[in-house]
């Protein structure tokens, strides 16, 4: 274990300094595309600066025969299109590698961060079983970055989608000053628990509860009330990111078609604290950057809060009534947490910006 003063120490001579802190960059939406899909890839420079990260997916999703096809194309990709990447990027640039235990993982890391170093914001690692995985790719990174003379640390991203790494999932959040966030991988992750379903995230009809009987008619009509598959996994998640100050997001979700149940997860996972999704189709970015930014409702009534706690040189503490409800500083606390979050987003996303500023805040 190395100690608090090693922690931000470089892991190799002549690597960039660790970050102390993880940079709140908004991440509503994380595309994923194939890099050695032609169509895919033409579309990747008119997507700069409307989705918030383009992910140039290099492991599951791709066939095995263009594994390599992928990991050129991403090189090729980045260094043709402006503004991807990097500190001025108006989108970020984010890779999923191909697993550690895989004949890929150790050449994607390394002729990514060789040729494109300087473009990728993060690398997303999947399958990651521990802590050990984390200070394998953190130390290797640094070694990376020192040759290619990079200056700013590459970021790290682990997928949770192992039984072993969901219990381990605090100390994978606090494995390296890398750590950016989690995604929860609930396609891999159901397999993995051998759980009973077959599909790629969202819930399940399966799994509910039933009202009793009345009068002992079992098969008499009785409400039922499907429950969140999902709700332990995403909750653990985000108490381990928040406890170590990173991001934690939901992932994919596969019915492509049933846009209303996509908005519902992403909705679920928004509500319990996670800053983003995946999406696999151009038309979930709508939905994940919709989802993901506080709405103007709760925009007026987080300000409303705040101006009622903070009015006559309050100091936001003790407690106000507002439409009959009580306030005080933890419901303060709450409605800050929106009004940043809609400072974060109004910065990057003009449209946003304009619905925000247009709210009046009412006494
Ligand atoms: C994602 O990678 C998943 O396995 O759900
Ligand atoms: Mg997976």
């Amino acid at each position: 274990m190395r100690s608090a003063k090693d922690f931000f120490a470089p892991l190799a001579v002549g690597a960039p300094a660790p970050l102390h802190e993880i940079p709140a960059r908004p991440s509503r939406a994380i595309h994923f595309f194939d890099p050695s899909n032609a169509k895919m890839a033409a579309k990747i420079p008119q997507m700069v600066g409307s989705v918030d990260v383009l992910l140039g997916n290099l492991e599951d999703a791709v066939k095995a025969d263009n594994k390599l096809a992928a990991r050129e194309g991403l090189v090729a990709i980045a260094r043709a299109t402006p503004d991807l990447g990097g500190p001025g990027g108006r989108t970020q640039l984010w890779t999923r590698v191909n697993s550690l235990d895989s004949p890929w993982g150790l050449d994607d890391l390394t002729t990514l961060v060789g040729e494109i170093g300087d473009r990728l914001d993060v690398i997303m690692v999947p399958k990651v079983q521990g802590a050990e995985d984390i200070h394998y790719v953190d130390r290797l990174l640094a070694q990376l970055e020192a040759k290619a003379g990079l200056t700013r640390p590459i970021l790290v991203h682990a997928i949770l989608e192992t039984a072993r790494g969901m219990v381990n999932v605090e100390e994978i959040c606090g494995a390296s000053p890398r750590m950016q966030g989690l995604s929860l991988g609930p396609a891999d992750l159901a397999a993995d628990r051998r759980m009973k379903t077959t599909r790629v995230g969202g819930g399940h009809p399966g799994y509910l509860v039933r009202q009793d009987p009345t009068d002992g008619e079992i098969d008499a009509p009785r409400a039922v009330h499907q429950q969140d598959l999902w709700h332990y996994t995403i909750a653990r998640m985000v108490d381990a990111c928040a406890m170590h100050g990173i991001y934690p997001y939901y992932g994919p979700f596969g019915d492509i078609a049933d846009v209303v149940a996509c908005e519902d997860q992403f909705r679920n996972a928004f509500l319990l604290g996670c800053v983003g999704t995946w999406s696999l189709h151009p038309k979930q970015i709508a939905i994940a950057n919709k989802v993901f930014s506080p709405s103007v409702e709760d925009i007026a009534h987080a300000r409303r809060v705040v101006a009622a706690l903070e009015r006559d040189g309050g100091d936001g503490t003790g407690a106000v009534m507002l439409d009959g409800k009580m306030e005080d500083d933890a419901s303060l606390k709450q409605c800050l947490v929106m009004v940043h979050l809609a400072e974060e987003l109004a910065a990057i996303d003009p449209e946003l910006k304009k619905l925000y500023d247009a709210i009046e805040v009412t006494a």
